[in-house]
């Protein structure tokens, strides 16, 4: 294929991933941002297998249509709530293509023209393999966390920070040697980077746990932008460049912006807590709260006219509802409300559920209306005019320990404060704790009602009751 013409095919595909970041970043235009993806990469794929490929196409095939069949598969059968795992495990092939990337560009690469570019080109690959292999065994770690194959507390070596600096320092220092003596003599070091890149990976995640998961998801969805672009560097390609900073720039900005909506701090979040006050559950903390008042419970008929004669109704959307997959009665409850003159809205905290956006997600899929559903900054204000606030399968992001209780893992985090209003109805099926692991005081609240059940089930009988009237 005529390079003027891949060149033009590239910059297009470029500018549909641009325009798919624009599209994902509003609710309305997401769908919208989600087919430019589909047709860059689409167009990125046509141009390089029919321009760049010039050989060997059964290994490609070979490669392509296993990979496709079960990446079909796994995206028809993946739930809702385990999108974080499987985003997680996809990373760490990212990560691991950009190793096997690089070490056959070490082996198969023949001498650049001039030495500069030779050692470029060894300190790119030496980088691409060091960032590869992070993103390999970090996303591995978080994947096992996430599925709960592992434990998610966080496991936190003595002198953790001193390993993590003696590792870095000691891969930048083979990476010198590794250029200095190239491929042919230097394929040692590359091992060696390796292997404590693979360490290092995993030494990061297992130090990060609970409460500051979601920020692991999006700072390892930008080391496998980091490593695409690696590649991109290592194979000469500039589509796979700017896609992979793309991808690199805008995973660190959400995992910025997840750290302010946590009030955490970034580098404590991703160094495994470095300089902060080590935050464990106590149990101490736990029993005290226990000890703090009664359960009351609810049954449905009666949360039905609680919620009928209220003015101002709050949904608190949280992991539970995606469990229950409840969205869809949960809008046909909204609709009933608000044909009798309830005013009913939706409070979204930034990290409920277990993926950026999934309860915007969620409540899309049901066609909750945009203009009812309020990020938790825009809402919390509003609570002491709320008459109920439901609180639908939530835990951690409406536990107000994360403002009362010093020594929790969730202090600091900000949380949606339904307890400020008239009265609070929680929909869960019993007393667990939530992702974090923390007791949570709302329950034992006087203006707390518990409804204890599957989220669609109590949902179902709520809008039974709702109906008949
Ligand atoms: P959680 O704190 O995990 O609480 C969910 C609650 O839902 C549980 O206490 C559980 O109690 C209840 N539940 C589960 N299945 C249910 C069902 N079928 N019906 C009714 N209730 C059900 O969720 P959250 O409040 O949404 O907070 C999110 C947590 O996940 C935060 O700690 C956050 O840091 C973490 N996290 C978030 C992300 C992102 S990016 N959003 C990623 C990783 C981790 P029962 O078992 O008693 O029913």
């Amino acid at each position: 294929m005529n390079f003027g013409v891949m060149t033009a095919a590239y910059i297009g595909a470029s500018a549909l991933f641009i325009m798919a970041l624009g599209g994902l970043s509003h609710q309305e235009s997401a769908r919208r941002g989600n087919i430019y993806g589909i047709l860059g990469m689409a167009l990125a794929m046509g141009v390089t297998i029919a321009g760049a490929v010039t050989d060997n196409y059964g290994l490609l095939l070979a490669g392509l249509v296993p990979g496709g069949i079960i990446g079909y598969i796994l995206a028809k059968r993946v739930e809702m709530t385990s999108m974080p795992e499987l985003v997680a495990i996809l990373h760490s092939l990212v990560g691991l293509a950009a190793v096997f990337v690089g070490f056959a560009n070490a082996l198969g690469h023949g001498e650049s023209a001039s030495v500069v570019a030779q050692r470029i080109h060894d300190v790119e690959t030496s980088l691409g393999i060091f960032i590869g292999a992070v993103t390999f065994t970090g996303s591995l770690v978080a994947y096992l966390k996430l599925s709960g194959k592992v434990s998610g507390n966080p496991l936190q070596l003595p002198g953790r920070h001193m390993i993590n600096l003696a590792i870095v320092l000691v891969s930048l220092y083979l990476i010198v040697e590794f250029a200095a003596v190239g491929a042919t003599d230097g394929m040692i070091y590359l091992y060696i980077i390796t292997l404590l890149a693979l360490v290092f990976g995993a030494h990061l995640v297992v130090a990060i746990g609970g409460a500051d998961m979601p920020v692991v998801v999006s700072m390892l969805n930008s080391y496998s932008g980091w490593a695409a672009a690696a590649m991109g560097f290592m194979l000469g390609n500039d589509l796979l460049i700017v896609v992979g900073a793309l991808v690199g720039s805008s995973g660190a900005i959400l995992s910025y912006i997840m750290c302010r909506a946590m009030n955490r701090k970034f580098l404590n979040v991703i160094l495994g807590g470095i300089g902060s006050k080590k935050k464990k559950a106590s149990p101490a903390a736990g029993a005290a709260v226990e000890e703090q008042g009664e359960i009351v419970e609810i049954q449905s008929e009666e949360a039905a006219h609680m919620l009928e004669s209220a003015k101002e109704v709050m949904i608190i959307p949280g992991y539970g509802m995606a469990v229950a997959q409840a969205q869809h009665t949960v809008f046909e409850i909204t609709k009933k409300l608000r044909e009798k003159g309830v005013n009913v809205r939706f409070g979204i905290h930034p990290v409920a559920g277990r993926m950026p956006g999934h309860m915007n997600v969620l409540l899309a899929e049901a066609k909750v209306p945009y203009d009812i559903v309020y990020e938790m900054d825009e809402i919390n204000e509003d609570f002491p005019k709320v008459d109920v606030s439901v609180v639908i399968g939530a835990n951690d992001i409406v536990n107000p320990a994360a403002n009362e209780v010093e020594d929790s893992p969730i202090a600091g985090m900000p949380v949606l404060e339904p307890w400020k209003g008239k009265h609070t109805i929680v929909l869960k099926r019993g007393m667990s704790r939530g992702y974090a692991g923390v007791e949570n005081p709302l329950f034992f609240k006087d203006n707390t009602r518990m409804l204890f059940g599957d989220a669609k089930q109590t949902v179902d009988a709520l809008l039974k009751h709702l109906s008949a009237d």
